[in-house]
C-alpha cells in the first residue's frame, strides 16, 4: 500500500465537544481536531492520510510511517487514537505493546502510557508521549500533526 502523505483539507464538519475521541455514526469522523470559531464548533485543518481504519483490527495497534512520523494507530472498541510509535523512555515500540483497556504497556521495559491522552501511567515512563488529533472519514484515518487528541 502506498502510505505517501496525502494532504486535504477537509470543509467544516460541525461536531459537539462531547463527541471528542468518540467514532461518529456520521458523518463518518471522529476523534477530536475540534476548533471553535464564532461559536461554531467544526473540524477544518490540513490533514495526514494515515492508513485505513479497517486495517487496525478492535483491541489492537498498527505502526505506520508517513512523511517524518512514524505512528502507532490504536483501536479501542471501534474508535481510532493515534500516538507516536516510539516509548518516550526508550527504543520500545508501543505498536508492539499490550493493549488493555486505554493503556498500553511498552515491550520494552513495561511502563504504560494512556492511549486517549498520552499521559504515562506506568513507570518507568514518566515523559506523555504525543497525541494527534484523528479524524476517520469513512474507512480513511487522517491526524492534524499539529494538534493533539486533547485538542491541544
Ligand atoms: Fe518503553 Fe522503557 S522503552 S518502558
Amino acid at each position: 500500500m502506498d502510505m505517501a502523505p496525502l494532504r486535504r483539507a477537509l470543509p467544516d464538519i460541525p461536531v459537539h465537544p462531547e463527541d471528542e475521541g468518540v467514532q461518529l455514526e456520521d458523518p463518518n469522523c471522529s476523534t477530536a481536531a475540534a476548533t471553535e470559531e464564532g461559536g461554531v464548533t467544526g473540524i477544518h485543518a490540513d490533514l495526514f492520510f494515515v492508513c485505513h481504519a479497517s486495517d487496525v483490527p478492535a483491541g489492537a495497534a498498527t505502526r505506520v510511517e508517513v512523511d517524518e512520523f512514524v505512528l502507532a494507530v490504536f483501536n479501542l472498541n471501534g474508535s481510532i487514537f493515534v500516538t507516536d510509535d516510539a516509548c518516550t523512555h526508550g527504543p520500545g515500540s508501543l505498536s508492539e505493546g499490550f493493549i488493555e483497556d486505554d493503556i498500553v504497556e511498552c515491550n520494552f521495559h513495561r511502563g504504560a502510557f494512556n492511549i486517549r491522552t498520552g499521559e504515562a501511567a506506568s513507570p518507568p515512563c514518566m515523559v506523555p508521549v504525543r497525541t494527534y488529533a484523528t479524524v476517520v472519514l469513512q474507512d480513511s484515518v487522517y491526524i492534524d500533526p499539529r494538534r493533539s487528541s486533547c485538542g491541544g
